[in-house]
């Protein structure tokens, strides 16, 4: 099967999952977004209010950052994947519950399989935790490149950071600087 016929079917599969309770809430479906040729995929936590509105990831305020962040390397959001740990809306925004985020899991694996990107952005710590948790947290590596099986990640903060903290937005834009920088060392 062709990449985007795989990836459509996987967002097929997501409309209909019920393996946790986060559906029952959700208004939409939000399993993913952009070009499944990318060399670059993006994962956040899980969707918020205006992407459970719209079923896409990213699309909020935290969405508006990240889209100036890829226009400052010169990239726009459809040159890249984007995707969340979790496919439906925490409520409220919480975090998302351990089990929630394993019962997701097997989505964001089979995502990765599809587009096989050769760097995986982690945004923040939910989704460096899930990937990484032996680098240690988020405030000490983020910027740094990682290699792990095979697969090269790059820790950034989560863009929401900068909405919270403006003096965290010169560190956002510095370290996103650094996955241009990142990719052209893999090998292909
Ligand atoms: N925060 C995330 O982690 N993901 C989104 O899609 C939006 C905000």
């Amino acid at each position: 099967m062709e990449k985007q016929d795989s990836i459509f079917q996987l967002y097929a599969d997501v409309k209909g999952c019920q393996k946790c309770p986060l559906y029952k809430l959700a208004k939409n479906p939000v399993p993913g977004d952009g070009s499944v040729n990318s060399q670059i995929m993006f994962i956040g936590e899980g969707p918020g209010e205006k992407e459970d509105e719209l079923g896409l990831p990213f699309v909020g305020a935290a969405g508006k950052l990240l889209d100036a962040m890829l226009e400052s390397i010169d990239l726009k959001r459809e040159d890249v994947y984007i995707a969340n740990v979790v496919k439906h809306r925490p409520p409220g925004n919480r975090d998302p519950k351990p089990e929630e985020v394993e019962a997701c899991w097997p989505y964001l694996l089979e995502q990765i399989k599809i587009i096989k990107p050769k760097l995986i952005v982690c945004l923040g710590r939910h989704s460096l935790g899930r990937f990484l948790p032996q680098v240690g947290p988020i405030s000490q590596v983020h910027g740094r490149a990682f290699t792990y099986r095979n697969q090269a990640y790059m820790a950034l903060y989560h863009p929401a950071v900068g909405l919270y903290n403006g003096g965290m937005r010169e560190t956002l834009f510095k370290d996103f600087k650094k996955i241009q920088v990142a990719l052209k060392k893999i090998p292909n």
